[in-house]
């Protein structure tokens, strides 16, 4: 008896144990003032705040593949900062530098360790860091700007009057790195230079996307053989197929990601892939509504064609962010506007089930720490 009410003692402790250990710390980026780092409940994911560190505006961050480091753009500050990540998930500014040109609008380290990818959407620039030793940042190389030319005469269109460069990002073959220009609808293909430099790639300088439809992130496949863009304002998702050897991208599909009878002004922002490669998740953000959503498709990983199988609210306004945890049994979804973070369940088909909505200011960006 006595043995019996100790062992479901014992199991209520585990249960509670469970339920509220974390694996790893969570940072989540943002406009506000501060990284927040949370750790999740096991259960539904919830997140509890733990710690906080200044600084501004640091709306995308990007884990350092050491797990060492931390790196911040500041995007409404013009710099890039540099956290040392401490046992306890805490993180300690290390250093920063500032941007080239305005507007950094995304972060991230490149998969060799050595540089930070940057780029200034107001100028159109995109650029790389050396990362030293010590985590720090060092002095920026030489900036790549692209022409202020467009093919599809767009100037007049908003956003389109000149280069907008949205996101700077390693290719599978890590001697690529894929530059987004959302203003002249190209994603430009660059070679990495062991200096760093960033030189237009001879066997395929850049990728076309629909005049006005502005590229705006990326996301390959987990086996490499495709690549998939979100654009802001066409509301499509286009798919690549990628050959690394050659370092070519020849289009698969476009497809949608609102439903057909959808007529709000809509802006796509983040797209992820889960860690089991067979669902790809992209947000719609509408400005000055509830009515954001996730699309939710299924990857054909012969073919690399996606099929929607679910749209589903965001759990606030303006889903800029999004990531899912290495598990692949948490999304969190980033609501800018309502400063809520929206945290789903993933199921076997990987359609997401809401199951809490945490408070915190304008959420962006969600890093994983490593394991504790
Ligand atoms: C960035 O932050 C520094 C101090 O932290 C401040 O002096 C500077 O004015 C800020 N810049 C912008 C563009 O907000
Ligand atoms: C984490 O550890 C560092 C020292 O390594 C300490 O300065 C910091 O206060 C700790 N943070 C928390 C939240 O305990
Ligand atoms: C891809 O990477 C290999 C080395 O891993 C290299 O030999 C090849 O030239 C690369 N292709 C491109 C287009 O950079
Ligand atoms: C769009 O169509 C779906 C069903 O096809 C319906 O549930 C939804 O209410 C419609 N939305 C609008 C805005 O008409
Ligand atoms: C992927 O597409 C191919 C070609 O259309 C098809 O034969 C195959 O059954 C599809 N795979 C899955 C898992 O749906
Ligand atoms: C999530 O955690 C917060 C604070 O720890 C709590 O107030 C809230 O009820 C939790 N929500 C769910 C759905 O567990």
């Amino acid at each position: 008896m006595l043995a019996k009410s100790l062992l479901s003692i014992a199991s209520v402790a585990a249960t509670y144990l469970a339920s509220v250990q974390a694996k790893r710390h969570i940072y989540v980026g943002s406009y506000g003032n501060n990284i927040n780092v949370y750790t999740a409940n096991a259960q539904n994911g919830n997140l509890t705040l733990v710690d906080q560190t200044e600084s501004l505006a640091p709306s995308y961050l990007s884990l350092h593949p050491s797990n060492q480091y931390i790196y911040a753009c500041n995007e409404l500050n013009n710099t890039y900062s540099a956290f040392q990540v401490e046992k306890n998930g805490s993180l300690k500014f290390i250093n920063k530098q500032n941007s080239i040109g305005s507007a950094p609008a995304h972060v991230a380290v490149h998969p060799s360790g050595n540089f930070l990818l940057g780029t200034s959407y107001d100028k159109g620039i995109f650029w790389t860091y050396p990362i030293e030793q010590n985590g720090a940042i060092g002095s920026p190389n030489k900036e790549v700007k692209d022409p202020a030319v467009n093919g599809d005469s767009l100037a007049s269109l908003q956003g389109h009057e000149s280069p907008h460069a949205h996101q700077l990002i390693s290719a599978i073959n890590q001697t690529q790195v894929l530059g987004f220009d959302l203003g002249i609808d190209r994603i430009n293909v660059f070679t990495l230079g062991k200096d760093g430099s960033l030189t237009a790639s001879t066997e395929q300088p850049y990728i076309n996307i629909n005049g006005g439809a502005g590229p705006r992130h990326g996301v390959f496949s987990k086996d490499g053989k495709f690549f998939y863009i979100i654009t802001e304002e066409g509301n499509f998702i286009s798919v690549f197929k990628y050959d690394a050897i050659l370092g070519t991208f020849i289009f698969v599909q476009s497809i949608d990601t609102l439903p057909a009878n959808f007529s709000k002004v809509s802006y796509g922002g983040e797209i992820r892939i889960s860690p089991n490669g067979k669902t790809l998740y992209g947000t719609n953000r509408v400005p000055g509504t509830e009515e954001g959503s996730i699309a939710v498709y299924k990857i054909n990983t012969t073919t690399g064609k996606l099929t929607l199988v679910q749209i589903i609210g965001s759990a606030g306004e303006y889903p800029r962010g999004l990531n899912i945890d290495p598990e692949g049994k948490f999304v969190y979804c980033g609501n800018q506007n309502s400063n809520t973070i929206g945290v789903f369940k993933t199921d076997a088909e990987g359609k997401l089930h809401l199951t809490a909505t945490v408070h915190q200011p304008s959420p962006a960006d969600f890093e994983f720490g490593p394991d504790i």
